[in-house]
């Protein structure tokens, strides 16, 4: 691995002057309060770009299949892998008379599970894991019928080093990897496959899919809102001054997309260590004495090339966040499912622990990690609540908050292209 940084701070010392298009005054945040804004991101966001839907090993073998249920869709979809071993998805209908074709015991409660063929309870006809209608039930009755006509409705389906995309938009002609672009180059070789062992949590929270994806993206906040999990950061808070704990490595920007690269000293004790973190040696960064790393890191990660480096946090456009640390890897996936509402799941992949002690290093670390999200919630429903009140009309943010003005800008700007476009 080249030693050369990919990334570096301007001379000036603000990341604002890298990125001159951004400009530096207060940003509206419309985007987050206005419903009519909300249907125009559905419309030309949400419904025309790769959205990520899941890890690949949850379908195994042929016949494997889950659903997701995006209100932000309008759509229930069905993935699952063929007998050719591809992975399709399709919207989650039977084409006969347009029953939802798989689901358990409730129709808007996400499934998964094996099966040979797709079978529709309402009148019995079956489908191919293609999607193709095999047979109806009493063929002697259809009248006028051709059945190359009748299949299980398709959605543009990838797969990119184990992550599951669709896209609704079935005119789209650009890939997962170009869609992604250079970011995803840069973390190519990662071994995804290899992080097994999964911890998950969903959460519905009531307030828009923005403004948490705006928590992931600095960590100006650490010393404050993570007083209560980040001892070491609460002291540095009283000085009140730049330091290497809370002021990020790097930002990056690329297109749609952005990353930043984040401090982090995770294998080692510290005055504010906790007797369990002791017991076990591991805290909420991960496990203090890690495996040494088989192979090298890919050139996109720790783009400073620093020693202090502890995570990097790509967030790829619109909803997906995809998080490095010494642990593993972590998705967080914010799916709207209102203007002023949304679930955030987030999937935690770690190496397979090999020693019971590493199982509860990494039990440990990922409870921290709860707490710390807890506390990313926490202002979240009542800054909602605020915004929805028109007191203020724009959040005045700050360089180290660079991603954040990014983040709204791109989706400004994609949803007033789209509609220029329209007319
Ligand atoms: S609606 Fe599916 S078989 Fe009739
Ligand atoms: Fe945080």
């Amino acid at each position: 691995m080249s030693q050369e940084p990919l990334l570096k701070k301007p001379e000036s010392g603000k990341w604002t002057d890298a990125y001159p298009q951004l400009g530096r005054g207060p940003i509206s945040l419309d985007d987050c309060v206005s419903a009519e804004f909300y249907e125009k991101e559905r419309e030309h966001i949400f419904k025309k770009n790769w959205l990520y839907i899941g890890r690949v090993e949850r379908l195994p073998k042929v016949g494997s299949y889950f659903t997701r249920e995006l209100q932000v869709l309008n759509t229930s979809i069905l993935v699952v892998r063929d007998g050719e071993d591809s992975i399709r998805a399709f919207h989650n209908i039977c084409p006969h008379r347009g029953n939802k074709l798989v689901w358990k015991d409730d129709p808007f409660v996400e499934t998964e599970g094996t099966t040979s063929r797709l079978y529709c309870r309402f009148h019995g006809w079956r489908y191919g894991l293609d999607g193709h209608l095999i047979k109806p039930s009493r063929q002697d009755l259809l009248l006028d019928f051709e059945p190359g006509k009748c299949q299980v409705p398709a959605i543009q389906c990838e797969v990119w080093n184990g992550f599951v995309f669709i896209n609704l938009n079935s005119d789209n002609k650009q890939t997962v990897s170009d869609f992604l672009g250079d970011f995803a180059q840069g973390i190519e070789g990662f071994p995804f496959d290899r992080h097994r062992q999964t911890y998950k949590f969903k959460a519905e929270l009531q307030c828009n899919w923005k403004i948490f994806m705006d928590g992931f993206a600095e960590s100006y906040h650490g010393p404050y809102l993570h007083a209560g999990t980040f001892g070491a950061l609460t002291a540095l808070a009283k000085l009140d001054a730049p330091n290497q704990y809370t002021d990020a490595l790097g930002y990056e920007l690329k297109g749609l997309h952005r990353m930043f690269s984040f401090y982090g000293e995770p294998s080692k004790e510290t005055p504010y260590s906790l007797p369990i973190e002791k017991l076990v040696q591991a805290g909420a960064a991960g496990p203090w004495n890690k495996r040494p790393q088989k192979d090298p890191l890919p050139k996109g990660l720790n783009p400073t090339r620093s020693e202090k480096y502890g995570f990097d946090s790509f967030q790829f456009f619109p909803n997906f966040v995809l998080i490095f640390s010494s642990s593993g890897f972590t998705t967080h996936a914010h799916w709207p499912t209102g203007p002023h509402s949304h679930i955030v799941e987030v999937d935690m992949y770690y190496l397979p622990p090999t020693t019971h002690k590493e199982r509860i290093a990494q039990e440990l670390t990922v409870s921290f990690l709860n707490d710390v999200i807890l506390e990313d919630a926490s202002p979240l429903e009542g800054m909602q609540a605020m915004l929805n009140s028109g007191a203020i009309k724009e959040f005045h943010v700050n360089d180290e908050e660079i991603l954040i003005r990014h983040l709204h800008k791109t989706v400004q700007d994609y949803v007033a292209n789209a509609e220029k476009e329209k007319k």
